[in-house]
């Protein structure tokens, strides 16, 4: 199963990518992990993409074409893979589709500005698995720690109340476009297109992602 999960900034996409990994065994392809990856690295495109990142813009199409297309192409994604934060762009989605590379469901998580500007203050995250919580929302078991390997839980960079305003920004501005882009795919019948209300709880959510994915 190919899924791609669009939606803003803080919509819930890296929350409910945990979940839908561990139900359909399929790996989660995270442009933002990949990306924080490269940077704890010191990479060059490490260095090149804080920058960007902190600034709370987009990276070139071109670096995050290149960097998923290498990784659809490794073993564990034959079965499979969920798009994260990708295509964020109309470049980056007919990049998929000059590709060949269908896509089986596209899942919008529909949330409102202000209550993702709420969620942002609250986000901690653990860098070395990308896994997600919140402090009051998604907790984890001990305040300040991962709940798989205990490390501790940081804040992203990216994640200062201006910064994420200008995320959103960006998110109307280029990433809203493939809202209809995959709503004519999906009347072409060439995808499924489901609309969520990203504002239920983190189980809800999960459930209705459940039932409508079978
Ligand atoms: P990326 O890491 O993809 O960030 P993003 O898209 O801005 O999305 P987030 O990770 O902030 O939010 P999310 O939807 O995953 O929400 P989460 O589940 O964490 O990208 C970062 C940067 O990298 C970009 O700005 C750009 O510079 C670059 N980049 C990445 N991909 C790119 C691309 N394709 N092209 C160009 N540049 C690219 O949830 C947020 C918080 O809310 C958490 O605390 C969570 O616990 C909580 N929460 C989640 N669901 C709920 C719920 N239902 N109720 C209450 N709280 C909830
Ligand atoms: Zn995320």
């Amino acid at each position: 199963m190919r899924i791609i999960l669009l939606g803003a900034p803080g919509a819930g996409k890296g929350t409910q990518a945990q979940f839908l990994m561990d139900k359909y065994g399929i790996p989660q392809i995270s442009t933002g992990d990949m990306l924080r990856a490269a940077i704890k690295e010191g990479t060059p495109l490490g260095l090149e993409a804080k920058k960007v990142m902190d600034a709370g813009q987009l990276v070139s199409d071109e670096i995050i074409i290149g960097l998923v297309k290498e990784r659809i192409a490794k073993e564990d994604c034959a079965k499979g893979f969920l798009l994260d934060g990708f295509p964020r762009t109309i470049p980056q989605a007919d990049a998929m589709k000059d590709n060949g590379i269908s896509i089986d469901h596209v899942i919008e998580f529909d949330v409102a500005d202000e209550i993702i500007v709420e969620r942002m203050g609250g986000r901690r995250v653990h860098p070395g698995s990308g896994r997600v919580y919140h402090v009051v929302y998604n907790p984890p078991k001990v305040e300040g720690k991962d709940d798989v390997t205990g490390e501790d839980l940081i804040i992203r960079d990216d994640d200062v109340e201006e910064t994420v305003r200008k995320r959103l920004g960006i998110y109307h501005d280029q990433t809203k476009p493939l809202v209809s882009y995959y709503q004519a795919e999906a009347d072409a019948g060439n995808t499924k297109y489901h609309k969520l209300d990203g504002t239920q709880a983190v189980d809800a959510v999960s459930q209705q992602l459940a039932e409508l994915l079978g």
